[in-house]
This record gives C-alpha cells, structure tokens and sequence, in this order.
C-alpha cells in the first residue's frame, strides 16, 4: 500500500504500475461495505486505488463536516489488508481553489428526495467525484447502491459528460440485524441502534408485499409506517430505475428510498424490488 496525499506523487506511483484500474472513492471511516466495494475493484481490476477526502463541497451549512469520523489508521488497515496499491488522502487545497468552475446537478433527478433535503449536496458530490476521476482516471469505479441517488447521479454524469469510465454498481451491505452498514451508524446510542434497526425491516416487508403482488405504494408506505411507529421518517419514495417517481409498484424496475432521522442522526437505506 502506498498512501499520498498530492495530485503528483499519486500520478508518478500511477504510472510506474500498469494495468486496468479500478478506483474506490471513499469520505475514510472505512468499513465492510467499503471492503466491499475495494474486494470487488480487486477481483476485476489490476491496480486498485482508494481515495479518503472528506469533500466539503457536499456538506450543507450546520451539517457539521469538522465532525464526519476520522479514522484514519483504522482506514490505512483496512487498505493494507484488502491488497489496496494506492491510497490517496489529499487536502482540501489539492482539490480545491478558490474560484472554481462548478458542476450542477441535474434539474429533477438531482433536486429530489436527497437533492430536495439538502440542496447543493450533489452538486458537490458529482463536482469532487468527477474531479477524482480526471485525477486517477480509472477505467472502473465501484459504487454502493446505498446512496442510489448519487450513483444513479454518477451515472448520469458519466454519460452526459462523455466520460470513459465504467460505473460498477455494488449490492448494500448489511448487518445481521439488516440495518445497512453507514460510517453514521457510529454516532447511534443503544437505545438508537435499536430503532436503526427497524429501518431496514420496514424495507423488508415491503420487499415482502411486492413479493406478494401488492403494488400499491401507499398501501405498503402505510405497512412500513407501521413498524417505524415513533421514528422521525422524512420521506419513504417510491422510484424506478431511472429515478423517476410512479404511481405503483413496477416488479424489476422500483427502487423503494427511506430517510429518516433517529436522534441527531439522518439514516438512510433502500431496496431494489
Ligand atoms: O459516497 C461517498 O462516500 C461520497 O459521496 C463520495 C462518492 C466519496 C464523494 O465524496
């Protein structure tokens, strides 16, 4: 594992390694689902790079970026045992100046659900991600389907800016218990954890619903409402694929989205039916 932090010695180790390269962009406080991804670009890949930035670009006021975990031994670790070749960790004067040309989101898919809770996350997030492509320029990229927002977003971008990289969409990890694995479930108390768990099973039982043919959207919303009896829920939706909203359910083609607000902490998760 070679760890750098500028934009040059990333390049120079870059080009002393040859190969297809697939690159895992990560905000650090690394775990499974982020092993995931880095196992998966392993397996397919030749040279496998791993950024750790904590993009301020995508954090909106009050949300407090200076408190988004750290762990950055804990993150060199877990590089160094999944067989990372690079881990880049550049400063915030690496990748940002102070006038910059900015990227926006699109119209409707960016200005929705996430885009619509907190406005100019995107925009940050599809600036920093297409500024980390044109700096390792993978020929894959692995994404969770976690946030499938940002990587329905990603693959916009992608395709309307021509880019020649390959988005790799990657399945949700979870614990036992369901609750899908998120560098924010650190800042849940026991008592909190308890109710996390619970967004997942709402999911679950939607998936259950479809499974049973029941299409409705507002009657599964009631079902999971139900379990999530006394949780803040800020929006459950109801997408297809291509992140427009319908009107019910479409068997292969519907992505079920959950926000929700346990305590200080925003959660949140979905299922692919
Ligand atoms: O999903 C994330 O961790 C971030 O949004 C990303 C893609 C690394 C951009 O900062």
């Amino acid at each position: 594992l070679k760890i750098v932090s500028t934009i040059t010695e990333l390049r120079t180790h870059l080009n002393s390694l040859s190969g297809v390269v697939g690159f895992v962009p990560t905000m650090g406080a690394l775990h499974s689902g982020h092993q995931s991804l880095i196992n998966r670009a392993r397996l397919e890949c030749d040279i496998v790079v791993v950024s750790a930035f904590v993009n301020p670009t995508q954090f909106l006021e009050g949300e407090d970026l200076s408190k988004y975990p750290k762990t950055e031994k804990d993150d060199d670790q877990l590089c160094k045992d999944s067989n990372v070749d690079i881990l880049f960790r550049p400063n915030i004067s690496d990748i940002y100046s102070r006038d910059e040309v900015s990227i926006k989101a699109p119209g409707i898919r960016g200005y929705i659900l996430e885009g619509y809770m907190r406005p100019g996350h995107f925009d940050g997030v599809l600036q920093v991600v297409l500024k980390l492509f044109n700096i390792v320029s993978p020929k894959k990229a692995y994404f969770g389907k976690k946030d499938a927002q940002q990587l329905a977003l990603i693959k916009q971008m992608v395709s309307n800016l021509f880019l020649s990289v390959d988005i790799v969409e990657c399945e949700t990890v979870r614990e036992r218990s369901g609750l899908a694995l998120s560098s924010r479930n650190r800042y849940l108390n026991e008592q909190e954890y308890e109710k996390a768990k619970l967004v997942s099973k709402s999911l679950f039982i939607a998936k259950s619903e479809v499974d049973k043919q029941n299409y409705s959207i507002s009657d599964i919303k009631t079902k999971m409402k139900n379990i999530l009896n006394g949780i803040e829920v800020q929006y459950i939706s109801f997408v297809d694929r291509e992140f427009q909203y319908i009107d019910q359910v479409e068997e292969g083609n519907t992505i079920i989205l959950i926000a929700v607000k346990i305590g200080s902490t925003r959660l949140i998760d979905n299922i692919w039916v």
